[in-house]
């Protein structure tokens, strides 16, 4: 750290100007409920209905995937925003006994496709076509996901942890005023006849308090349970591959028939002495979120305290410079190799350590890599690429000890906006996470390279982060969010709120977050974020937005923790289930 005059005003400033005064009060701040607590086990995920649906299951004698895949396909029927089977996803997974599995359920893309397919014939990216619509489609994953895992490491039957998923989709279930609104306010559903056919009522809208039925799921999530093969190889796969042909999709019988599972080793880490288990490519969470906290480990930020403007600044500073790697390197591990040990080396973090200003931001423009560390990057950094605006995370843990942490998405809100016919369910615009034309942002303004450039077959590279911390060996966080370019920013803030801030789960799942991607060169932070740090951060250069518009309803916030951390003295689980979000549950006995 080099210390200048800068340096001092921007400590003197932070102990006196923010310590001092009396804060400005946000009126956003979210006042956390104190976390749910359990003796035995626990699910949480942002609907009330899927984690009860996951309870159920482990009360059934289910194991943690049992439940997960109850909740799995539970959230396909009633979070349709992002909970799926028509998208894909990734299932961290960890056994009491401390075996770990990651099972890649990522979309694919179709034979079909080719690299400018986004492309006009002046070479222009056509707005719309990679985010909404039949082209935007990638191979679905999570049917087979949810399938894999249930076979592997469940220990019921398929059919019996679908049996509350069909449930829901036959009696429906009652929309809070949120669920009601954001179905009804959702313009890429109307575009699509069978979407406003189903979720709109064709322009009568379902109001708080309506029963949502959806016959033609239930119908869909029967034939699964009887056949599971049906949806690859099946009478389903024709059906969906005929109704995607239909709307002038690339996806074919052939591209569901060569859909396959990857079950991957995590990524680990560690972060003060704490266990990180992580995702791996074709995700960046892990290894970016490694990077970060590589780059923190050096820093006492616990003695800074929480979000006071030097510890929001040296933690944006982790985020740039590891966003910049992610930009340059990250892919499809089947497609491209990737530099990941060395991103990893904490010496490699130490360098970054050396190159930053203890008290102001360093340009992402003139950003230079440490040298001697990582390969040259692929050609072409793709400029600001874009990701997407809904995914849902769940966690559970069960009366043994094993644990899931999923991430799964169709990308967009309720995806491509198509229904795949009469089989009732929403499929993902997830051919959007790649690059569609160097230099052109996409969604979410995330910069990518040729790494993640589309081709036959290959998966597009996700920031989805499902996450597990250990202690000495013991399972003490299970932990994840959506949020597209921010999923892995939230990951960071919530583990550093809990390990170096001292926040209880729930307090850290509320807590305001802050996000910096690299480009563009914005600190963005949440409408409840403290006004005065964020004042303070603008005087030393940083460009600060807030009020970021990231979700259709809530303005101004990101992201949905939900979280399970274990007390370790008194081996009680404590649930956060994110206070953005009015209808989630943390559900536990
Ligand atoms: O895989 C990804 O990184 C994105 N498709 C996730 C999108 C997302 O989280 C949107 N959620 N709010």
């Amino acid at each position: 750290m080099r210390l200048s005059t800068r340096n001092l005003f921007f400590l003197a400033l932070s102990a006196t100007t923010v310590m001092a005064q009396t804060p400005v009060p946000n009126p956003y701040t979210i006042v956390s409920p104190p976390p749910t607590l359990a003796r035995h086990a626990m699910v949480v995920s942002i609907h009330h209905c899927a984690s009860d649906a996951g309870l159920e299951i482990l009360k059934a004698g289910g194991n943690a995937v049992d439940a997960a895949v109850a909740v799995g396909f539970a959230l396909a029927v009633v979070f349709p925003q992002a909970g799926n089977i028509g998208g894909g996803g990734f299932m961290l997974i960890r056994t009491h006994a401390g075996d770990t599995h990651f099972v890649d359920y990522r979309e694919q893309a179709p034979a079909a496709a080719t690299a400018d397919m986004y492309l006009d014939a002046q070479k222009n990216v056509v707005p719309g076509l990679s985010t909404s619509g039949y082209k935007s489609i990638g191979v679905p994953g999570t049917v087979a996901g949810l399938i894999y895992a249930e076979k592997t490491y469940g220990r019921l039957t398929l059919a019996k942890v679908m049996a509350p998923a069909i449930k829901l989709a036959r009696e429906g279930y009652i929309l809070s005023d949120e669920e009601a609104h954001n179905i009804a306010a959702a313009k890429n559903l109307a575009a699509f006849p069978d979407s406003r056919r189903l979720f709109q009522r064709d322009g009568n809208f379902y109001k708080t308090g309506d029963r949502f039925i959806q016959p033609e799921l239930a119908q869909t999530l029967t034939r699964i349970a009887a056949d599971p093969a049906t949806f690859y190889t099946g009478t389903m796969a024709a059906e969906l591959a005929a109704s995607i042909q239909k709307g002038r999709g690339l996806i074919t019988a052939a591209d569901l028939a060569a859909y396959k599972v990857h079950d991957r080793a995590p990524l680990t880490g560690s972060y003060r002495g704490y266990d990180i288990i992580t995702a791996p490519p074709p995700s960046s969470g892990g290894i970016v979120l490694l990077e970060i906290l590589n780059i923190l480990s050096g820093y006492d930020l616990g003695k800074m305290g929480d979000r006071t403007p030097q510890q929001v600044h040296l933690i944006t500073e982790a985020f740039r410079r590891a966003y910049m790697d992610r930009a340059d390197y990250l892919g499809d591990p089947d497609f491209v190799s990737m530099p990941l040990t060395q991103m990893a080396n904490p010496a490699y973090a130490a360098a970054w350590r050396r190159s930053m200003d203890s008290a102001a931001p360093s340009p992402s423009a003139t950003l230079q890599r440490p040298g001697g560390f990582l390969p040259a990057p692929p050609a072409a950094t793709n400029g600001p690429a874009q990701e997407s605006t809904q995914t849902t995370h769940f966690s559970v843990v069960d009366a043994e000890g094993n644990a899931v942490s999923n991430t799964y998405t169709l990308n967009n809100y309720f995806g491509s906006g198509v229904t795949a016919g009469s089989l009732g369910f929403l499929l993902n615009d997830e051919m959007d996470d790649f690059t569609s034309k160097p230099g052109v942002p996409n969604q979410f303004g995330l910069i990518q390279s040729s790494a993640n450039a589309i081709a036959p077959g290959k998966r597009p590279l996700s920031a989805m982060t499902p996450t597990m911390v250990l202690k000495n060996g013991k399972l003490l966080l299970v932990i994840g969010s959506p949020g597209g370019s921010t999923i892995i920013t939230t990951v960071a803030n919530d583990i550093i709120s809990i390990l170096d801030n001292g926040l209880n789960v729930q307090q850290a799942a509320d807590a305001p977050r802050f996000h910096h991607q690299y480009l563009p060169d914005v600190l963005e932070v949440e409408k409840a974020f403290p006004l005065a740090v964020a004042d303070a951060l603008k005087a030393t250069g940083y460009t600060v937005t807030r009020n970021n518009q990231a979700d259709e309803k809530s303005p101004g916030v990101w992201g949905d923790s939900e979280m399970i951390f274990i007390d370790l003295k008194t081996h009680t689980l404590m649930g956060a289930d994110d206070q953005r979000h009015k209808f989630g549950k943390a559900a536990e006995y």
